[in-house]
């Protein structure tokens, strides 16, 4: 068993080492950065009009908001356990300073931060919605790069990452949704990718009633609440994850980076600059979370895979990995002595969705390996009637995947004009 191991790291140390000097040696020296179609990338691309810099790629959110011509606000949000958040916010359309339309609540998933609903020009939801008239409000999860912040404990501090989906719900998301609704006085659109649609849900099973009364809805794209039917050969590695875990706390803080940190060099070098470079630093996370790379989008994929990256606990993915393995909604098993202890009771307790008082809108894709057909169905059947006005919607598109949701190129006609019609009848 160890020689194995001790093989296949070998083995893959040696292929990233070869790959890593291959693509510092072909690494094209020209400044334009993305080309409208992926055949264009080869060649000289400074003197191809197809071709042009985009400063997206190496921006902060503040920055990217900004240089898109909309107006910026950032706002600090205290946890009660402490934490700083940044929310920022966009309140108007693209050149305009007008008063701000309902306000809409966008929150992130894991490994990624609120960039990814701006990165992407006029394909992104952030501007979208602002340009619809919506005073666009982006969370970000502790721990991400905008949200390292607390009143006491430092990043470097292992105490700083002890905290799971449970923290996420129960305290950024409240905090988040409490200073959004005392500044605008108007119910909250809740649009939550991923794991930010679980912690929508975490939040109003564990506050039914507050987050009745200051969420007009949530809208779950990917809605990961349910993973029983986690279809990603992914789950196989779960099952192994408890022997990671000594080994994980012993090398990090308990900081995990799946991706790299956002704007990482390493990853910059190599998996952007050459579309074949594009594709195989996507191959892992097309394993996870389905095939589609016809939906690459020439464009925007070199900004998008360099900054749809940022941290998660160590804590939250062992989390993720028992919700797969157990099929529940529960909450983090600490094992039974603990649970004992911090529960009550030797099994973590379930979330109970019966609990939740706000409208929900659940929409899938087609191609999602890991949130499959079963398991957004049970989350419907299991809803309460009065919580649970509408169908599930399906993007008609057989091969749209969990990240999809952030990244196609149709992501317009796929899905978000079909969210904005819905969202402009609420
Ligand atoms: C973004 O970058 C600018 C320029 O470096 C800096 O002044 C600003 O504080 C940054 N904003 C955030 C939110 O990191
Ligand atoms: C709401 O706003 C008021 C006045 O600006 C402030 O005093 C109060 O602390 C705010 N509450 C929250 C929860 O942010
Ligand atoms: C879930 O909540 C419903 C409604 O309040 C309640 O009737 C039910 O007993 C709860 N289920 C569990 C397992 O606590
Ligand atoms: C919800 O509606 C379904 C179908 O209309 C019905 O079968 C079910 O009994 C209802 N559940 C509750 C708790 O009212």
């Amino acid at each position: 068993m160890t020689s194995i191991l001790y093989n296949d790291a070998k083995f893959t140390v040696l292929t990233s080492i070869l790959i890593l000097i291959f693509s510092i040696y072909f690494l094209p020296k020209y400044k334009n950065n993305v080309c409208t179609s992926f055949s264009d990338y080869y060649g000289d691309r400074d003197s191809n009009s197809n071709c042009y810099y985009n400063p997206d790629a190496k921006l902060n959110v503040s920055e990217i908001i900004r240089r898109n011509g909309y107006t910026e606000e950032e706002h600090k949000v205290i946890t009660k356990d402490g934490y700083i958040l940044t929310l920022f916010r966009i309140p108007n359309r693209r050149g305009s300073i007008k008063t701000p339309g309902p306000p809409v609540f966008l929150q992130h998933g894991a490994v990624v931060n609120c960039a990814s609903f701006i990165n992407r020009g006029s394909k992104s939801l952030g501007f979208i919605l602002a340009d619809e008239g919506y005073d666009v409000w982006l969370g970000n999860f502790r721990g991400t790069i905008y949200s390292k912040r607390h009143t006491q404990l430092k990043p470097t501090d292992r105490r700083f990452w002890h905290f799971d989906t449970y923290e996420l719900g129960v305290y950024d998301t409240s905090a988040n949704v409490d200073y959004i609704y005392n500044i605008t006085a108007q119910k909250i659109i809740y649009i939550g990718h991923s794991l930010g649609s679980t912690t929508g849900y975490i939040y109003g099973v564990t506050s039914p009633d507050v987050a009745k009364e200051k969420l007009k809805i949530i809208i779950s794209l990917a809605p990961t609440l349910y993973v029983k039917n986690w279809k990603s050969i992914t789950r196989h590695i779960f099952s192994l994850w408890s022997f990671a875990t000594p080994l994980i706390a012993a090398l990090t803080n308990e900081e995990i980076y799946l991706r790299g940190k956002p704007g990482n060099p390493l990853r910059e070098t190599l998996c952007t600059g050459y579309p074949f470079q594009m594709y195989y630093c996507q191959f892992f996370e097309m394993v996870t979370f389905g095939f589609d790379y016809e939906q690459n989008d020439p464009e925007t994929l070199p900004i998008t895979l360099l900054q749809n990256a940022d941290a998660v606990s160590h804590r939250t993915l062992t989390h993720c990995t028992q919700l797969v393995l157990k099929g529940t909604l529960e909450y983090f098993d600490h094992g039974a002595e603990t649970n004992l202890k911090v529960y009550g009771s030797t099994h973590p307790p379930h979330y109970n969705l019966s609990q939740l008082k706000v409208p929900t809108y659940l929409i899938r894709a087609p191609n999602d390996l890991i949130i499959t057909k079963e398991d957004v169905e049970y989350v419907h059947k299991n809803l309460p009637n009065e919580t649970n006005p509408y169908d599930i919607y399906t993007v008609k598109y057989e091969s749209f995947n969990h990240e999809d949701f952030l990244t196609a190129r149709d992501i317009v006609p796929l899905l978000y004009n079909h969210l904005l019609e819905f969202i402009n009848k609420l």
